[in-house]
């Protein structure tokens, strides 16, 4: 297939995410006073507004539009921190902000790699190279400042490091944008699964080296779903579930073995919890019975153009002109193409804090937090 098919698309894919108003709704358990804090990284489904305080510097003035007409809720992480009792995460970057309940590090666009990969497997486009200092790396960078100068500031190292046993700490899906990049290059996918998720490692260590005791992982969801994936991929190649299928597999080799390493760091750090969160299987659970979530609309975008099938068109994505948004965004798996609704982010929460779709489970984490 033409490599370029997907890339433009995916490409975006990190480019349109944006913060949203925070309006979590009640999931129906609450855990008061477990964790003092906690601190988040992740890609464009985690951040929750790194990238608007960056705007002002960065490619982000392409965009004209209101940033939030691109997102129409609440993610993930608001749901935790809704479970948790604690406020959503301010994100590092907004310098004003108090972050004494937590921070989010995660930032839209990240990478699981650094830039250098992008030079050695020769991918080049304008867009892309503009956004060299933001991934993984750089969230590591953030994190390590933070604590120097202002959570440990003024505080021995030992204590600094006990205190971060009560943090929760929230990794997101990382490596979708890596992803993205190799599908346009001709570099082996399984090379950069291996990368990615070394990388990964690497700085789930770093936490646990500082003092990490609860971390919860997300895996990646079936980025083969999305309107975006299926709507540049060959109709022939599809799965079972209709959704496109190279980039599905490659995301479940990448699941695969993320799990695998996550059992070795388990085994390495055995006085630490380390939790998966099996969102690849959550929203499929949700995708294969979509009426059971209310959803009417497993595959079309929301907010977009074209209509059809997909309600979806890279040259014209939600919020730009000519697109319009659906009555009843709940009613819809899928924002924009490339991200999910309020709804989703909700219902994915649910499983995962609430239905067993942690491993191992939440509550478990909960209890042995709270010495139960
Ligand atoms: C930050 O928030 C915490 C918890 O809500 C509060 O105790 C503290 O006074 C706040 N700090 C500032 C500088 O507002
Ligand atoms: C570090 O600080 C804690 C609490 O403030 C104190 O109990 C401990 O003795 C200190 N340790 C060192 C090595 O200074
Ligand atoms: C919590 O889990 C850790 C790591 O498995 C273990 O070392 C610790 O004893 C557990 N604590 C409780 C109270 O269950």
């Amino acid at each position: 297939m033409n490599p370029n098919h997907l890339f433009f698309p995916l490409a975006l894919l990190s480019l349109f995410l944006f913060l949203s108003p925070n309006k979590a709704s009640s999931l129906h358990k609450s855990h008061k006073g477990c964790f003092s804090k906690i601190y988040a990284f992740g890609d464009s489904y985690t951040d929750t507004g790194n990238p608007q305080v960056l705007a002002r510097h960065t490619v982000f003035a392409k965009s004209n539009e209101p940033v939030n007409r691109l997102c129409d809720g609440s993610r993930v992480i608001d749901f935790v921190c809704e479970a948790l009792s604690l406020p959503p995460l301010p994100p590092y970057k907004s310098t004003s902000s108090n972050f004494s309940l937590g921070v989010n590090f995660a930032i839209a666009r990240s990478t699981a790699l650094p830039m250098d990969y992008e030079d050695d497997i020769g991918v080049s486009h304008p867009l892309m190279r503009k956004e060299a200092s933001l991934n993984l790396q750089t969230q590591v960078e953030w994190f390590e400042k933070f604590l120097q100068e202002v959570d440990c500031k003024g505080r021995n190292v030992s204590a600094c490091k006990a205190e971060l046993g009560n943090v929760l700490f929230w990794i997101g899906a990382m490596g979708v944008n890596d992803y993205a990049r190799a599908i346009s290059s001709s570099v082996p996918l399984h090379g950069l699964t291996e990368m990615s998720i070394g990388s990964i490692c690497k700085f789930i260590q770093t936490l646990l080296k500082s003092g990490a005791k609860y971390i919860v992982v997300q895996g990646l969801p079936p980025v083969g779903c999305l309107p975006l994936a299926m709507s540049s991929s060959p109709l022939h190649d599809r799965d079972k579930i209709g959704c496109a299928a190279t980039a599905n597999s490659a995301i479940m080799i990448h699941n695969e073995i993320l799990q695998r390493k996550l059992a070795n760091l388990k085994t390495k750090y055995p006085s630490s919890t380390i939790l998966y969160a099996d969102y690849w299987n959550a929203y499929l659970a949700i995708l294969m019975n979509p009426k059971k979530y209310h959803f009417e609309e497993p595959f079309k975008a929301c907010c977009g153009a074209g209509g059809g099938e997909l309600n979806f068109n890279s040259d014209s994505l939600c919020g730009s002109k000519g697109t319009s948004t659906c009555n009843d965004p709940s009613k819809y798996i899928n924002w924009d193409g490339i991200h999910l609704t309020e709804a989703m982010h909700q219902h994915v929460a649910d499983l995962f804090l609430n239905q067993g779709f942690c491993r191992p489970s939440f509550d478990r984490m909960i209890e042995n937090k709270s010495g139960m």
